[in-house]
C-alpha cells in the first residue's frame, strides 16, 4: 500500500535533548509514528546520528536537519517509489542515503521512518506491532526477561565509578508483573541503603538508576547484593554493563584507580563472578580489543553471558567476525545503531544463527515511545534492557510488556540464563 504522506517533528528525549519523530500515512488511511532514542555511551561503529551542529541551538544537538530530510528527500522518495513492504522501504532509504551507516541523511531520521512505516503497516492489518515484527523475522514471539537498572556510573552518571550499569534480573519471577513487583522491592531497598550509607536520597542517573559515590566497582556490586538481601527477595541475579570502551585508552584500561591490560580486566571480572551473582557481562572489554574478547568468553563460559554492545553495534559484519572469533555469545540489539528495522532483523538473524542469546536494548536517552517492547516480543528475544523502573520513558516499555502479556497470553519470561556451553562449568546462579 503506497505512502501518501511523511511528516516529522523534533521532539525532546529523557535528557531534554532533541530527537526525531516521524509520522507516516498510507493510502489506506492507516497511520504510524515513531520516535527514536539516542545513546551517550556510544560505540564507534554505530550508524550516524545526524545533529545540526549549531552551537546556538541545543548546544549543537538540534535535529532540524534530520527532520528536514524526512519531510524532504525521504518523503519525496517514499511517495514516488511506493515501497510495498518493509524490506523494500528499508533497502530503498539506505540506497537513497548512499553511504554506509546513513552518514548523509542520518540514521535517526531513517529509523524513525522505518518504524513509523512498520506501525502503519501493522495498523493497516489490525495486528499489533510485535506480531508484524515476528512475521518479518520468522520468529516465535515471547515475553523477554528484563534486566533492570539499579546503579549507574560511567557515562550514565557522574563518572564516580567506571562501571556503567549494575542491573537486577529476577530469574524465576514467571511474569513481567512479578518481575516488576520484585524489582520494586529491590530498588526501594537499594534507595534506603544508599540513603543510609551515602547520605543521599535519590540521585538519579540517565536510565533512572541510583548513582551514589561508590569508591569502586566491587562496592557497587556488593551494595546491589545487599539491596537484594534487604528486600527479602530470592533468586535475583545481577547483570553488569562494564562499558569498557569508555575507560580504555591505547590498549590500557583505567579502572578503580588502577591501570590494567586485557588479562587484568578479565581477572577482575572473573573475581566479580566468583563473589557476586552475576549472570551477564556486557562490554567487559573495549570495542577494538578483539584479541581479549575470546579470552573473556572462555573465562565466562557457562557462568555468565558474554554480551557485546559497543563491540558489535548491531552490525552484521561485526557479529560475524565475533562469531568466527568466538568473542561473544550474546548480542545487545539497539535498532538505532543500524538505522532500519530490516538491518536490526539481519543482526538478530546473524546472532541467532550462531546460537547466541539476544538482549533488545533501549538507549540512555529515550522517549515515551514503546516500540522497543514490541520489538523484543516480536523477535522472541531472551532479554530486554530498558533501564530502571522510575522514569516514564522506561515505564512506557515495561507497561507495554505487561499489556502484551495480558492481552495475548504469550509465554512468560524465561526462568534460565546461561551461556551457550552452560553445564560444563555452570554456577548455581545460572541453573
Ligand atoms: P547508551 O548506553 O544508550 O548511552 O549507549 C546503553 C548501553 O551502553 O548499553
Ligand atoms: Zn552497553
Amino acid at each position: 500500500m503506497s505512502i501518501i504522506e511523511v511528516d516529522a517533528l523534533e521532539v525532546l528525549d529523557s535528557r531534554g535533548r532533541p530527537t526525531v519523530k516521524a509520522m507516516l500515512t498510507l493510502a489506506s488511511g492507516a497511520r504510524g509514528s515513531a520516535s527514536v532514542p539516542a545513546g551517550a555511551s556510544t560505540g564507534a561503529a554505530e550508524a550516524f546520528e545526524l545533529r545540526d551542529g549549531d552551537p546556538r541551538r541545543f548546544r549543537g544537538m538540534g535535529c532540524l536537519k534530520a527532520v528536514g530530510h524526512l519531510r524532504g528527500e525521504f518523503a519525496d522518495w517514499a511517495l514516488a517509489e511506493a515501497p510495498e513492504d518493509q524490506a523494500t522501504l528499508d533497502a530503498g532509504i539506505r540506497e537513497l542515503d548512499g553511504t554506509d551507516g546513513f552518514a548523509r541523511l542520518g540514521a535517526n531520521a531513517a529509523l524513525a521512518l522505518s518504524l513509523a512505516y512498520a506501525r502503519a503497516r501493522a495498523g493497516e492489518r489490525g495486528i499489533p506491532l510485535w506480531r508484524y515484527i515476528s512475521e518479518l523475522a520468522g520468529t516465535k514471539p515471547a515475553i523477554p526477561l528484563p534486566m533492570i537498572n539499579l546503579f549507574s556510573g560511567g557515562k550514565h552518571a557522574g563518572g564516580q565509578v567506571e562501571l556503567q550499569d549494575v542491573q537486577v534480573m529476577p530469574l524465576q519471577a514467571g511474569s513481567t508483573s512479578k518481575v516488576l513487583a520484585t524489582v520494586f522491592d529491590v530498588f526501594t531497598a537499594a534507595a534506603e541503603l544508599v540513603h543510609r550509607r551515602y547520605g543521599m536520597r535519590m540521585l538519579r542517573a540517565d536510565e533512572g538508576g541510583l548513582a551514589p559515590p561508590f569508591s569502586d566497582a566491587a562496592e557497587m556490586l556488593q551494595c546491589a547484593v545487599d539491596a537484594i538481601s534487604r528486600s527479602g527477595r530470592q533468586g535475583v541475579a545481577l547483570t553488569v554493563d562494564v562499558a569498557a570502551s569508555h575507560f580504555w585508552n591505547a590498549g590500557t584500561y583505567q579502572i578503580d584507580g588502577t591501570e590494567l591490560d586485557s588479562a587484568g580486566v578479565i581477572d577482575l571480572i572473573s573475581g566479580w563472578i566468583d563473589r557476586f551473582p552475576i549472570v551477564s557481562i556486557e562490554d567487559g572489554l573495549a570495542e577494538e580489543d578483539w584479541d581479549g574478547w575470546p579470552q573473556l568468553r572462555t573465562v565466562l563460559n557457562g557462568r555468565a553471558m558474554t554480551l557485546g554492545d559497543d563491540l558489535l553495534c548491531t552490525n552484521v559484519a561485526r557479529i560475524n567476525r565475533a562469531v568466527a572469533a568466538r568473542a561473544a555469545d550474546a548480542l545487545l540489539l539497539k535498532a538505532n545503531q543500524v538505522g532500519t528495522l530490516t538491518d536490526a532483523l539481519a543482526a538478530f538473524q546473524a546472532a541467532r544463527a550462531a546460537g547466541w542469546r539476544i538482549v533488545v536494548s533501549a538507549r540512555s536517552g529515550e522517549t515515551e515511545d514503546d516500540w522497543l517492547a514490541d520489538l523484543a516480543v516480536g523477535l522472541g528475544a531472551d532479554h530486554i534492557k530498558i533501564g530502571s523502573i522510575t522514569q516514564s520513558e522506561r515505564l512506557a516499555k515495561y507497561n507495554r510488556l505487561v499489556e502484551i502479556e495480558h492481552l495475548w497470553k504469550l509465554p512468560s519470561p524465561l526462568p534460565v540464563v546461561r551461556g551457550d556451553d552452560a553445564g560444563r562449568s555452570g554456577s548455581s546462579w545460572c541453573d
